[in-house]
C-alpha cells in the first residue's frame, strides 16, 4: 500500500505520520478556506473528515462559546484530533466521533456550520454525503468545502492513480451535486494556486 493511501484513511504507524503532516501541511489552505466563513461566537460547528484535528482547534477559536464537533472514519485521525483538542473536550466545548459521512450520527437541524477540508475526494458518493450534510445543518446554515486540487490540473490524474478511491472534482461538478442536494446561494472561489473553496446555504 502506498504511503499516500493514508490521506484517504490514515491507518497504523504511517497513518500517525500522515495526520501530523496534514496538520502542518494544510495550514495555509485551511486559513484561506476559513477566511470565507462567518462564524458566530456561539455557533455549533461540524468538521467532517477532521484528520489530525487542526481545523477543530481553529473553529474553536472562532466560536469560543459554541460547540465544535469533529467526525472521521479513521481511528488514527480521531485519536490525534482528541489529543490536540483535549482541553476543549474536557471543558465540554469539543467532541470527536469516529463515523462515516455517508451516515452521519446526528439528528437533523443540529449545526450552524459544516466544513469539509481536503476530504470530499474520498467520499464514496458525494450526492449521498451532501444530502447527509444538508440534513444535519440548521435552516440558514452554511456548508464550506475546501480542496487543494480543482480537477483541472494534469497532476490530478496521477494522484487519482496513486490513491485508491480518490476522485478529484471540478467546481462545476461539486456545484451541480450541491444544487441537487438542495443547497443554494453557492459561491465558488479559486486562488492563484488553483485551491478551491465552495460555500453554500441550506435556506430557511
Ligand atoms: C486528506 S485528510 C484531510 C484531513 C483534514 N480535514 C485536513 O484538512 O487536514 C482526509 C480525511 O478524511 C477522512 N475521511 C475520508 N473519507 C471519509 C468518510 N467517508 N467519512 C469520514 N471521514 C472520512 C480520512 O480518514 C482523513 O482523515
Amino acid at each position: 500500500m502506498s504511503f499516500f493511501q493514508n490521506t484517504c484513511q490514515p491507518k497504523g504507524f504511517a497513518g500517525k505520520i500522515m495526520v501530523n503532516m496534514m496538520n502542518v501541511g494544510h495550514t495555509a489552505l485551511a486559513k484561506w478556506g476559513l477566511a470565507h466563513l462567518t462564524i458566530q461566537d456561539d455557533d455549533f460547528c461540524l468538521d467532517i473528515g477532521c484528520g489530525g484535528g487542526a481545523n477543530l482547534r481553529r473553529l474553536l477559536r472562532k466560536s469560543p462559546n459554541g460547540l465544535v464537533t469533529g467526525i472521521d472514519y479513521s481511528e488514527i485521525s480521531v485519536q490525534k484530533s482528541k489529543k490536540i483538542n483535549r482541553a476543549a473536550i474536557q471543558e465540554g466545548r469539543c467532541e470527536v466521533l469516529q463515523g462515516d459521512v455517508m451516515k452521519l450520527p446526528f439528528s437533523e437541524n443540529r449545526f450552524h456550520v459544516v466544513t469539509a477540508f481536503e476530504t470530499i475526494y474520498f467520499w464514496p458518493d458525494i450526492q449521498v454525503a451532501f444530502q447527509q450534510v444538508y440534513r444535519v445543518l440548521k435552516n440558514g446554515g452554511t456548508f464550506l468545502i475546501c480542496n487543494e486540487a480543482n480537477g483541472k490540473n494534469t497532476k490530478d490524474e496521477k494522484w487519482m492513480g496513486i490513491i485508491q478511491g480518490m476522485t478529484i472534482y471540478t467546481s462545476e461538478q461539486i456545484e451541480k451535486e450541491l444544487k441537487k442536494a438542495g443547497f443554494s446561494k453557492i459561491k465558488v472561489d479559486q486562488n492563484k494556486k488553483n485551491w478551491l473553496c465552495l460555500i453554500c446555504k441550506k435556506e430557511d
